[in-house]
């Protein structure tokens, strides 16, 4: 059976969904987990984009062992030289470039004739093999551009140097026949093509990404281009976890294989979601909650008798373990050295000393902390955040006949303001007391609350966004006290607007959005 590269771009595409901005400690973490997915090719991001983008690229290609790391240009020297720039450190660099070819992108947004994109395309291909042989271009809405020209233009792709042809459905608009026949006839008509490997990159703007995927797949191509939890732009992006699955299970149907790591699948999907605030829907497949529940008797009694009636996966090979009741209070650091390792966390020892101390914390209030709990400590704390303001204590009162009262006392900078507020729930209250201790206002965007376990003492996950100074922050806290857990999430969001340092909002505007209407040949 033949390879299919699994190229991953929750740092590049996933990162364009709206309301997501991560940090650079963030997409390091993210970074980490799919280096031990063992994805092939991580689209760390688009250099170009921003100074902030361009770190985090950096620091990427600088401590990634294994997987290719890759970051987007646009056709034109100055993107290419940022994403040289940011990757030449890297073990096995890899330049993605990309223009449109649909008449629509062409005329509207570029405002370029076919021929001056080709001439693009090509020049800037040669210029990007003058720092790697790694080269990949992307024709972007191919799947609504005229065959004939994205014949020639990816022939002259590959003329130019390409190794990696892409052919994305940007718009999410081919349905699976189409896009596989489509795939057929690129490897039947674009000359020279052997040994460049043809890619798909898929949108879910009508739920076809991951069948188109597959469909791909069936076509001929051998790079698979996808997010963990399907996140990017719009409706998002063809989901990793499902191709991935699909590819294993059916094997029988695609005869090919990929590198992946599948019990490595969840867990990446609770870190993606954790940091960038997006839940994954109970059904979602392969990693919702409700993915290896059977709730009707008929199922369950089949279950029962066994487990091939009704489960095509197993639970165990996307990673979904029995929650063993594995630590308490006493349990000593080597016990939680020991038990990180098991659950496949390697942390420096300045790392387990935070975390070790919040289990401890956690172990205080909660006789039996469960590898779930542990899974999200360990997700809240690292990636984290300086702590320019801490919360130093809150109390509340609330009744259904009183008025939900808060008072905080704050720890900032060496000072310890302390206010008191009234609102229209505790929540609000807290909220508007940290505020007043800050002595500035800040505006609650979105608040989300679930419990990470079953059970009265399970902890509560608080995520918000908060206006910070004009830019949304995500914020996440974490307690058995659904309270303190807002204020924590309240707070750490603060803190992250306090450290922004403008890249955000770079981030945020053009040229981070890829209108590619600076491609305009190099
Ligand atoms: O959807 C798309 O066309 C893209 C390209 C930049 C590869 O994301
Ligand atoms: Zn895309």
């Amino acid at each position: 059976m033949s390879n299919v590269l699994i190229f991953d771009t929750t740092l590049r595409d996933g990162e364009q969904s709206p309301g997501v901005s991560l940090g650079m400690e963030d997409k390091l973490q993210i970074a980490r987990y799919l280096a031990a997915l063992r994805v092939d090719v991580i689209e760390a991001g688009f250099p170009i984009a921003s100074e902030g983008e361009q770190a985090s690229v950096a620091a990427i290609a600088r401590v990634i062992e294994g997987p290719i790391v890759a970051a987007l240009a646009r056709t034109n020297e100055r993107d290419i030289d940022a994403a040289w720039e940011a990757i030449r450190e890297a073990e096995r660099p890899r330049i993605h470039v990309f223009i449109s070819t649909s008449d629509v992108h062409l005329s509207q947004m570029l405002r370029m004739s076919r021929e001056q994109a080709l001439q693009a395309a090509v020049a800037s291909i040669r210029y990007a093999r003058r720092f790697t042989e790694d080269v990949q271009f992307s024709a972007q809405d191919a799947t609504r551009t005229d065959l004939d020209f994205l014949v020639q233009i990816l022939t002259a792709a590959v003329e130019a140097g390409a190794r990696t042809i892409n052919v994305p459905d940007t718009v999410g608009y081919a349905t699976p026949s189409e896009y596989r026949q489509l795939f057929e006839s690129l490897a039947a008509r674009v000359s020279g093509l052997n040994p460049a490997v043809l890619s798909t990159h898929t949108h879910d703007d009508l739920g076809l990404a991951t069948a188109n995927a597959l469909a791909a797949v069936e076509g001929g191509a051998r790079q698979i281009e996808c997010t963990i939890n399907g996140i990017g732009e719009r409706a998002g992006n063809c989901a990793l976890e499902e191709v991935v699955m699909g590819l294993r299970t059916r094997g029988d149907a695609y005869r090919v294989t990929t590198r992946i790591d599948s019990s490595q699948l969840l867990r990446s999907s609770r870190l993606v979601s954790g940091l960038t605030g997006i839940p994954v829907q109970p059904n979602k497949a392969v990693v919702g909650a409700n993915a290896f529940s059977h709730e009707a008797g008929i199922h369950q009694d089949g279950m029962l008798k066994d487990r091939n009636t009704y489960e095509i996966m197993k639970p165990e090979d996307v990673g979904l373990r029995e929650s063993k009741l594995v630590l308490g209070k006493h349990s000593g650091r080597h016990a939680f050295r020991v038990r990180m390792k098991d659950l496949g966390y390697e942390l420096s020892d300045d790392q387990l000393t935070e975390v070790f101390a919040r289990f401890k914390h956690l172990a205080d209030r909660k006789p039996h902390v469960s590898d779930r709990d542990i899974e999200a400590i360990v997700g809240t704390q690292l990636g984290g955040v300086e702590e320019i303001v801490g919360l130093d204590y809150f109390l509340v009162t609330s009744g259904n006949s009183a008025i939900p009262t808060a008072t905080v006392r704050l720890n900032l900078c060496g000072d310890r303001p302390e206010f008191s507020a009234c609102g229209g729930g505790p929540v609000d209250a807290i909220f508007r007391a940290i505020d007043g201790a800050m002595d500035r206002s800040h505006r609650l965007v979105d608040y989300r609350i679930e419990a990470v376990t079953d059970g009265a003492n399970a902890l509560g996950q608080v995520i918000v966004r908060v206006d910070v100074q004009g830019q949304v922050h995500l914020g996440r806290g974490l307690s058995t006290d659904v309270l303190e857990a807002s204020a924590l999430a309240y707070v750490n969001a603060i803190n992250r607007g306090l450290q922004a340092d403008g890249s955000t909002e770079e981030q945020q505007g053009e040229p981070g959005r890829l209108s590619g209407s600076d491609s305009d040949g190099s």
